[in-house]
């Protein structure tokens, strides 16, 4: 195992990289004490990612410090992103575009969720985005029409900034190396040394907290449960955003596909549909402890915690910390589902 550095090591390692302070850090890191007793087994802590800021709060906003400090250097005055038309990404990404001064450009993808005017896409409205709906499903294919959008503003005489999976998910993933290490840091300035991590991830905050792990010698487990079905090899591809991580922050950790636990298990039917587990995990958070999780991922992340409890994977030895990512606004565009699935 090539040799961990400490956790203010890998922020010198990453005060090198472009940055923009966007994000209230460090978020708060909380224990619950009605929900673990729910559970029955480990003591469960809540990093409050949804609390970052940035309208209504979320992982991405960790990640934009890094991206728009990317988007300055190259000197952008728009930036061309694109996702599902409820996207957590998209929103927050439009209000630090504000924030900067940067113009807003937003694809979003009707594939996953009808197009009414609620949570996220009322608020890009709010912020004043530039927004334009699209039927292409999340992947390779909206990649391409962002590349091609950003070529005719290029043509127009803009200096778009524009999202690109391959070299941005690895800069992006920056944030989440560091916020493994500010949780890490918080724990055990409580006196506990956290046994496992869970997350929604799909792309860069998994890659972040895996490559954290690494380069940290962290020996807890890092479990991702995956919020959607790429049309490819998840493990891999994670690893890889990882690797390049690394590269990007100058240390010589690396991670393997097999060193990867991504889940699909707790995703349901497909990207966007809540499922009963999904609903019982908001429910039950909510109820006992007043947070709130969104029904897309976090509530499908906290499924996985709750069966792991449930399947005694998760025991009274552990300790396991939840980072909440946010999509709080998705609640308000899930109304109908929501209410149509309650059972109380
Ligand atoms: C609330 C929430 N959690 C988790 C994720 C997954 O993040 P990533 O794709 O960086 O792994 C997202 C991404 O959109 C999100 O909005």
């Amino acid at each position: 195992m090539t040799t961990p550095i400490s956790t203010d090591q890998l922020r010198a390692a990453a005060a090198k990289m472009p940055r923009v302070p966007l994000a209230h850090l460090p978020t708060p890191l909380e224990e619950t004490t009605r929900f673990a007793a729910k559970l029955q087994g480990p003591r469960v802590f809540i990093k409050r990612d949804d609390c970052t800021g940035m309208v209504m709060g979320g992982n991405k906003t960790r990640h934009n410090e890094f991206l728009l400090g990317e988007a300055l250097k190259h000197k952008a005055d728009c930036l061309v992103w694109g996702a599902g038309v409820q996207s957590n990404n998209c929103r927050q990404t439009a209000a630090a575009c504000n924030k900067l001064g940067l113009e807003c450009h937003l694809f979003l993808s009707r594939a996953a969720h009808n197009d009414d005017i609620q949570g996220n896409l009322l608020l890009d409205h709010l912020l004043g985005a530039k927004v334009t709906i699209i039927d292409a499903p999340l992947g390779p294919e909206l990649d391409d029409l962002l590349l091609a959008k950003a070529q005719e503003l290029r043509a127009a005489g803009r200096r778009p900034f524009v999202w690109n999976r391959v070299t941005g998910r690895p800069i992006a993933a920056v944030s989440y190396a560091l916020c493994l290490a500010e949780t890490l840091d918080q724990t055990r300035a409580k006196g506990v040394e956290p046994t496992h991590v869970y997350c929604a991830a799909a792309g860069a905050t998994g890659a972040g907290l895996a490559i954290g792990k690494a380069i940290l010698g962290w020996q807890g487990q890092v479990r991702l449960l995956c919020p959607i079905r790429w049309p490819w090899d998840t493990p891999k591809d994670i690893a890889e955003v990882a690797n390049a991580t690394a590269v990007l922050l100058g240390v010589p950790h690396r991670v393997a596909a097999a060193d990867i636990d991504i889940r699909t298990d707790y995703l349901g039917e497909r990207y966007g549909v809540i499922t009963p587990g999904s609903r019982e995990a908001l429910d039950l958070l909510a109820r006992t402890e007043g947070v709130l999780l969104d029904p897309i991922y976090t509530g499908k992340a906290m499924a996985g915690l709750i069966d792991d409890a449930r399947q005694k994977r998760l025991t009274a030895k552990d300790s396991a910390v939840f980072i909440h990512t946010g999509g709080t606004p998705a609640v308000f565009a899930y109304r109908d589902e929501l209410m149509g699935m309650a059972s109380h």
